[in-house]
């Protein structure tokens, strides 16, 4: 009886608790996803269908922000990753990673929340054939228990896995930036211009590849404004590609992935 008026007293007071509790339960959510991303044939790796109607909806969707998510896919929301991207649009941008990001071995994600898109990215690159041997996520809400144990599965594969409990602006972050040169940052974390700038600034350094997440979004007007005036900015350094497909039944525009690629002729450093 105490448990569960406790219980009910932390949910309420902590509305983070629900998803903490499922992952909690549902730890495995990422060695079954890394399966699934493991068995795929080469010949899929850039099939856009498959990607978006069969593996993306497998690997299983976030359900927050329901307003921005299309009615359809509502039966595999709430499920396994937690995904927190459009299927037609990850599907196009993980086809890209397969022809362009073959080369990653230090992965940062900036906002890696309940770790869905760090999961599958880190999959990815492990499964195109990228000598991964660092993958570190960064969010102030801490670990998911299910990032925690997907974590562990890459440190015994001999990957340095590092989970950063802090804002991007902290020193831990600086420091690892200085020690190991990301090659692939994927930023989501700040939405302000002012924190994805200052993120962007970072990356830079040393990055091949830059992402910026919520680039065609209703909801987030000052990453999409930063996502125009990069791509004009950065030309000449970096190559951009977007992928901001939105689905005809939700209302607005919503998330987009914009990826920066930096040309050879314009090494870091
Ligand atoms: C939209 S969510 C990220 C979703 C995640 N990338 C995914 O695709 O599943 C944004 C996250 O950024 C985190 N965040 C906000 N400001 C941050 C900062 N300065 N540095 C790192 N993370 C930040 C928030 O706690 C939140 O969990």
């Amino acid at each position: 009886m105490l448990k569960r008026v406790l219980r009910r007293w932390i949910h309420k007071t902590n509305p983070l608790q629900d998803r903490w509790d499922y992952f909690q339960e549902n730890d495995a959510a990422s060695l079954v996803a890394s399966h699934l991303i493991k068995a795929i044939p080469d010949d899929k790796l850039t099939d856009i269908t498959y990607l978006e109607t069969e593996l993306i909806p497998a690997l299983g969707l976030n359900n927050e922000n329901l307003h921005e998510q299309p009615q359809e896919l509502s039966p595999f929301m709430g499920t396994g990753l937690h995904v927190f991207q459009y299927p037609n649009q990850l599907s196009r941008y993980l086809a890209w990673l397969t022809e362009h990001a073959k080369e990653t071995r230090h992965y940062v994600e900036i906002g890696s929340r309940w770790g869905g898109t760090f999961i599958v990215v880190c999959e990815w690159l492990r499964r195109i054939g990228a000598p991964l041997s660092s993958a570190i996520a960064v969010d102030p809400i801490g670990e998911t228990p299910m990032i925690k144990r997907y974590g562990e599965h890459l440190v015994g594969d001999g990957i340095d896995y590092q989970f950063i409990k802090d804002f991007s602006t902290g020193p831990v972050v600086k420091a690892v930036f200085e020690d190991r040169c990301p090659d692939f940052v994927f930023i989501d974390g700040d939405h302000s211009m002012r924190g994805a700038l200052a993120d962007h600034m970072l990356a830079r350094q040393c990055a091949r590849i830059i992402v910026h997440h919520d680039i065609s979004s209703d909801a987030c007007p000052e990453t999409t404004a930063l996502w125009q005036a990069l791509k004009e900015l950065e030309r000449g350094v970096f190559a951009a590609e977007e992928f901001i497909d939105q689905y005809p039944s939700v209302k607005g525009s919503f998330l987009g992935i914009g990826a920066l690629k930096r040309s050879p002729m314009a090494e870091p450093g």
